[in-house]
């Protein structure tokens, strides 16, 4: 990849007529009966709460810098960090879990819930951290990991211990079927981890299964215990009192299972483990879950400062996201699976899937995001193999000029690609290890940040082995060496970021659709009072050309000026058409 291929540039002041536009011999151009989406403004959420105009940066802590050569990265490496963020302009950053853990899922598997993990500090340099990042406007929103502890928690130690202990009510404990006194007989029923095998494990010690949905040692939280959703809130409690802005809730979906533990059914197929793959029927999406999500929005909202609460749940389709907001009173950024998973430049499917969100039934705040530390990477998922960078460009124009709360992963912003492990060996996520070589696992999308050109990419110090090895592209795509390039994504980010922050209808302004129906630019318009703003983004890779029949819009007479465009020559905006170049992004004011 070289940069010479990766044009783009800032505002251009053309003045060129729109109005020309319509009604002018489309015949020859893109389908063009640009009409007014089904949308209202009415049913678009508005307020003042600071995560509706967040742009919401999501850290890996062991991946983004090293403060003291173990080769992982820690607190105070992001508390260094905090002006690179705040000068790249983002809000918010949401840690991944930094609480004391066995590691076998990473963090994702809990010890103890109100401590940090000695790999990343202390609870001294957390304070720091938070009260440094308030200095420069950056909440901290914590990952609030509520499925499942660590099979090393004193919780689950002790519901272990004997089948009287208090707490054995805590996790899911259940016998197995035709066991003897000599034999585990079979699990109680067909679930399965989504980490592959049965999700029943058998405990020696106390002659019943426990429940596992992710790994063996991830035993499930019983949330229809009362005593587990006390001690639980209190670690709400815990970190709110500590500064936090808000929680992102992990696998909310997975907290209930049918008390019936009827079996799941099954599907075609098998997966990349080995097991016959199966609808989680049983095990997801039970509307428990719902009560759960309003007694977390109880306790936080007794706090000050608007706490957010954003759930990872990949709800498959809207009715079931929209779910998520309850009345107002669940969680105001439902993570969009949907749209994050398209997984394709097709335009007919994002203005089918932002035009449902944009007008869900709760009102509700739609949040985007392309990838995080379980995703690989957007760069390489949407990139087409010879485009990647000015596709990662246009990516970056549907993230921040859409309406919702955009989430970014880190290095997201340079074009980080996803650099998968080569060896088995190599590999230290445990589902790769599992299904390899089909399944690598996520090391490849959680490699360190690149800060620079030069040994270890900045990440760690120079001779210190990082806990996963810098990819080779790091030489090229790193903070110092993109700052530097007025083309490069990173630099394509900062001026979207900075738009976003300070035109007030891509800030605020309701999004609708055009409806152009053309099968390779998505088109929508955001506008807030008199001001409008036009973005095109071609899907395709070939030179299209496009009219939009914005009289339909009540706007005539008007002139476009672009804001912001990608590739760097802007798009020929002429009396009857506009030309967007392959995979090129326009954002226009409308005047
Ligand atoms: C969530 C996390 C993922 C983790 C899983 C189990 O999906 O994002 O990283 O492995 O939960 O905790």
């Amino acid at each position: 990849m070289h940069w010479t291929r990766t044009l783009q540039r800032c505002a251009l002041p053309l003045s060129l007529g729109v109005a020309a536009l319509i009604g002018k011999n489309p015949a020859a151009l893109a389908q063009s009966d640009s009409a007014p989406s089904n949308q209202s403004a009415a049913s678009q959420s508005s307020g003042n709460e600071w995560w509706r105009h967040a742009v919401i940066y999501e850290i890996y802590p062991r991946s983004f810098q090293d403060s003291n050569g173990d080769g992982i990265g820690d607190l105070k490496g992001i508390t260094s960090r905090l002006d690179y963020l705040y000068d790249l302009g983002i809000d918010a950053i949401w840690l991944t879990p930094i609480y004391p853990s066995p590691g076998v899922d990473y963090g994702y598997d809990i010890s103890n819930y109100t401590a940090i993990d000695p790999i990343y500090g202390t609870m001294a340099d957390f304070d720091h951290l938070v009260a440094e990042a308030k200095k420069r406007n950056i909440r901290v929103i914590m990952d609030y990991v509520i499925n499942h502890t660590s099979d090393q928690n004193p919780w689950f130690i002790e519901s272990r211990s004997s089948r009287t202990n208090p707490k054995r009510d805590w996790y899911i404990w259940r016998d197995g079927k035709g066991e003897t006194a000599t034999s585990k007989g079979e699990p109680p029923n067909n679930w399965e981890s989504w980490f592959g095998g049965s999700a029943w494990q058998w405990d020696e010690k106390t002659r019943q299964y426990y429940y596992h949905y992710f790994y063996v040692q991830q035993p499930d939280l019983n949330w229809r215990n009362p005593e587990v959703r006390k001690a639980m809130y209190g670690v709400l409690d815990f970190w709110m009192q500590h500064g936090a802005a808000g929680f992102r809730i992990d696998a909310v979906s997975r907290l209930f299972e049918d008390p019936e533990l009827r079996n799941d059914p099954y599907l075609p197929g098998h997966n990349a483990y080995g097991d016959r793959n199966i609808e989680h029927k049983y095990t997801d999406n039970l509307p428990e879950v719902h009560d759960v999500l309003r007694e977390v929005r109880d306790v936080v909202d007794r706090y000050p400062g608007d706490p957010v609460l954003i759930t990872e749940a990949d709800e498959p389709n809207i009715t079931e996201l929209t779910k998520m907001y309850g009345h107002g009173d669940e969680v105001q950024l439902p993570m969009d699976f949907q749209i994050a998973d398209v997984n394709q430049l097709s335009a007919p499917r994002f203005r089918e899937l932002f035009k449902e969100i944009e007008s869900n039934s709760a009102n509700g705040q739609p949040e985007y995001f392309f990838s995080n530390h379980d995703q690989r990477r957007q760069w390489d998922r949407y990139g087409d193999g010879r485009h990647n960078d000015q596709i990662a460009k246009m990516m970056a124009v549907l993230e921040l000029a859409t309406r919702g709360t955009p989430q970014m992963y880190y290095g997201e912003e340079l074009g980080m690609r996803t650099t998968d492990p080569t060896r088995i060996e190599d590999v230290h996520d445990p589902i790769g290890k599992r299904g390899w070589p089909k399944e690598k696992g996520r090391d490849g999308e959680r490699t360190p940040m690149q800060w620079t050109p030069g040994p270890n990419a900045g990440f760690t110090s120079p001779g210190v082995k990082p806990w996963l090895p810098v990819p080779p592209s790091a030489r090229e795509y790193n903070v110092q060496t993109e700052s530097q390039n007025p083309d490069s994504i990173y630099n394509a980010y900062k001026r979207l970021l900075s738009l976003r922050r300070t035109n007030a209808a891509l800030r605020d302004g309701v999004q609708t659709t055009i409806d152009n129906n053309d099968p390779d630019v998505f088109a929508f318009l955001r506008r807030d009072g008199n001001s409008t703003v036009l973005v095109a983004l071609n899907m395709s890779a070939h030179n299209r050309q496009v009219n939009f029949d914005l009289a339909n819009f009540g706007i005539h007479d008007s002139t476009l000026h672009p804001l912001y465009s990608s590739p760097a020559q802007p798009p020929t905006i002429s009396s009857d058409h506009v030309v967007l170049a392959p995979f090129a992004a326009l954002v226009a004011q409308v005047q």
